[in-house]
């Protein structure tokens, strides 16, 4: 999505070989006009399939996963990050190890907002080792939901989450893939 990688080489902030800073558009301040060309782009990658949920995690997912929802006229719910390992009864859990964190965090849904008549598109804002992605995978699976695929604003395709999901079996559809961020410099794979 050229736009969106304009965006990323105009604004972004290469941190280390590994990380990328876009806190002026995606990650702090969100540009809604961005949005909104991302939410009418991943409608167009999935536009072969019916998608009656958009499945996110708070709280970066959420901006281009609403307006996903917009295009498609579908609900958005978002995974809320729990700090207690307690389990509630009403609930989807799933534990995600976080690499940069070293931490494993428990995300969770409400059993009242995905079920098994769902067809689903999970939706991030990064794709870095797929840890997130993997734990949204699990609580869609647990509903009995269809997954239809991901959608992924910036994939860091050098790092191993994509290529393993994929081999699993997972359509993803990332807008912006990241082939190296050595030197200081982005540099996108075609
Ligand atoms: P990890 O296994 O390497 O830890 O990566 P993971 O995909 O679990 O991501 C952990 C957090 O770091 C996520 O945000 C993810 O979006 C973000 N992230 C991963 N790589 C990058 C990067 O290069 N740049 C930026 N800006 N973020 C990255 P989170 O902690 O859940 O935050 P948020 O969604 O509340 O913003
Ligand atoms: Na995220
Ligand atoms: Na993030």
């Amino acid at each position: 999505m050229k736009l969106l990688k304009d965006k990323i080489q105009q604004e972004g902030k290469v941190l280390s070989d590994v990380v990328l800073k876009v806190d002026s558009f995606l990650n702090h301040q969100i540009d809604p006009m961005l949005m909104q060309e991302i939410g009418e782009e991943l409608a167009n990658r999935y536009s072969d399939e019916i998608i009656t949920k958009v499945l996110t995690i708070e709280s970066s997912g959420i901006a281009p996963a609403t307006f996903l929802g917009l295009v498609l006229g579908a609900p958005v719910v978002f995974a809320r990050k729990r700090k207690s390992l307690t389990l509630t009864d009403n609930l989807y859990s799933a534990q995600v190890h976080s690499f940069t964190k070293n931490e494993v965090n428990e995300i969770s849904v409400s059993k009242n907002f995905l079920s098994a008549d769902d067809r689903v598109v999970i939706i991030d804002d990064f794709l870095a080792n797929g840890e997130a992605l993997k734990g949204l995978v699990d609580i869609a699976q647990q509903a009995g939901a269809h997954i239809v695929g991901a959608g992924i604003v910036i994939e860091k395709g050098f790092q191993q989450g994509g290529d393993k999901l994929r081999q699993e079996g997972l359509r993803i559809e990332s807008l912006a893939n990241i082939k190296s961020l050595a030197n200081g410099k982005v540099e996108f794979f075609d």
